[in-house]
């Protein structure tokens, strides 16, 4: 029974999965208790409320705004923040705003990961359109845009058309099933070379989608990525945002189905005894601490491949652009059964980080280009789905 419940910790982004054995020498005396007859509650600690958007996706909604915008809520974004926030004109039209109190000053000084995480969305609304026979015509900025930060102005004004000779994408089928993944990858299957190269080709032509599976690709990736991570989580400002953003047990995750989620009976149990908190997470002379470097550690060290997305400008149109295709790339992978999973600390754009992002472009980017995205690939094991608010909170009638 214990094992069942340590699997269920899969969907958090910060688990002890190789922690796990240490960590159960700590709490030994706690999991003879969960053993010995805890089963009922293990069997309820899934944060089935914060997912339902998952399976009300396409179900809930007769009109075909809101039913396009059910999916385009499960779109891949940094930290969960689902910065969306919709204000609904009509049936047809809308316009996407970002909300504002759901930015990353820390490590992402200028919005850019936000910014990407719109463009996802949008891509996805416009998979799920597409599908139900509307054409989503998404006007960008239209009232301009601040490369520095984002402000109160439209993301996007967008318009579905209702059109007969609309194509259907293929990728739909892979929305409900798309997962950051965030486990160990199974280094000993070779991805095939037309997967990769189905990926390679995933996106819509603005930005550079390439697929590195040479060896030393590969390997520098992985340094390059590790010692990214290890600045970010020694640097307690950064650190501390996503500290912050962190969600543990169930009914934090419910009430706040976004940020950072550490779910599951194994780290509930882990909270309750003082052992996983947002202090020993912040907290670098902590056990807790330690053995979230152990459980990064593989997830830097075990990919089939790497994905890049590089734009030639960095502004908001190619950030919106890098979104829309990393998604696709994802969507993509999602039907060939290949895991994804962004490695963004090395893009990240403050003082700390700043030799691994100079390191980074020089080894990988083109002249003058921007790294928007870095993700490994590979064969992970299944993850459940991340939490999400329901649609009606992200929407503002106008
Ligand atoms: C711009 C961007 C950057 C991201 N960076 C990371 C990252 O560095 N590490 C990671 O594990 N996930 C990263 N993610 C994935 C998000 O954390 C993930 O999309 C979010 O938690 C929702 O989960 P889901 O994709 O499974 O729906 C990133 C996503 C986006 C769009």
């Amino acid at each position: 029974m214990w094992i069942n419940a340590a699997v269920d910790i899969q969907g958090s982004e910060l688990v002890m999965q190789r922690g796990r054995r240490k960590f159960l020498k700590v709490i030994g005396g706690t999991s003879v208790i969960l053993a010995a007859g805890a089963g009922g509650w293990v069997a309820t600690r899934a944060p089935e409320r914060a997912r339902l958007p998952w399976t009300e996706a396409g179900r809930v909604y007769a009109d075909p705004m809101r039913n396009a915008l059910s999916y385009a809520i499960l779109a891949p974004n940094p930290h969960n923040r689902q910065p969306w926030l919709v204000d609904l004109k009509s049936d047809t039209e809308a316009t996407l705003f970002c909300q504002l109190n759901r930015l990353l000053p820390e490590t992402d000084p200028f919005n850019r990961q936000i910014t990407i995480g719109l463009g996802c969305f949008l891509e996805i609304f416009g998979i799920a359109a597409a599908e139900s026979g509307y054409r989503a015509e998404i006007d960008i900025f239209p009232e301009g845009s601040n490369a520095r930060t984002l402000d109160a102005r439209a993301i996007a004004h967008i318009r579905l058309v209702e059109d007969t000779t609309q194509k259907k994408d293929p990728l739909f089928t892979a929305i409900l099933n798309r997962r950051t993944n965030r486990t160990v990858f199974d280094e000993t299957r070779n991805i095939a070379q037309s997967d990769l190269d189905a990926i390679d080709r995933s996106g819509r032509g603005a930005v550079r989608v390439s697929v590195l599976n040479d060896a030393r690709s590969i390997a520098s990736l992985k340094e390059i990525g590790w010692q990214a991570s290890l600045v970010e989580t020694k640097t307690p400002e950064k650190h501390g945002e996503s500290v912050g953003l962190m969600r543990i047990g169930k009914d934090e995750i419910e009430k706040a189905p976004d940020g950072i989620s550490l779910g599951g009976p194994f780290l509930e149990v882990a909270n309750r005894i003082g052992y996983v908190t947002r202090e020993s997470l912040a907290d670098p002379a902590s056990g807790a601490f330690a053995e979230s470097l152990d459980y990064m550690r593989p997830l830097n060290e075990t990919a089939g491949a790497f994905i890049i997305l590089a734009t030639a400008e960095n502004n908001r149109v190619s950030q919106i652009e890098a979104g829309r295709d990393y998604v696709r790339a994802n969507l993509t992978a999602t039907v060939l059964g290949i895991s994804m999973q962004p490695h963004s600390q090395a893009l990240q754009e403050y003082n700390e980080m700043k030799d691994l992002y100079r390191r980074i472009h020089a080894a990988f980017a083109e002249e003058g280009e921007t790294l928007q995205m870095l993700a490994r690939i590979g064969y992970g094991t299944a993850v459940p789905p991340a939490p999400r608010w329901a649609l009606d909170t992200r929407i503002v009638a106008g």
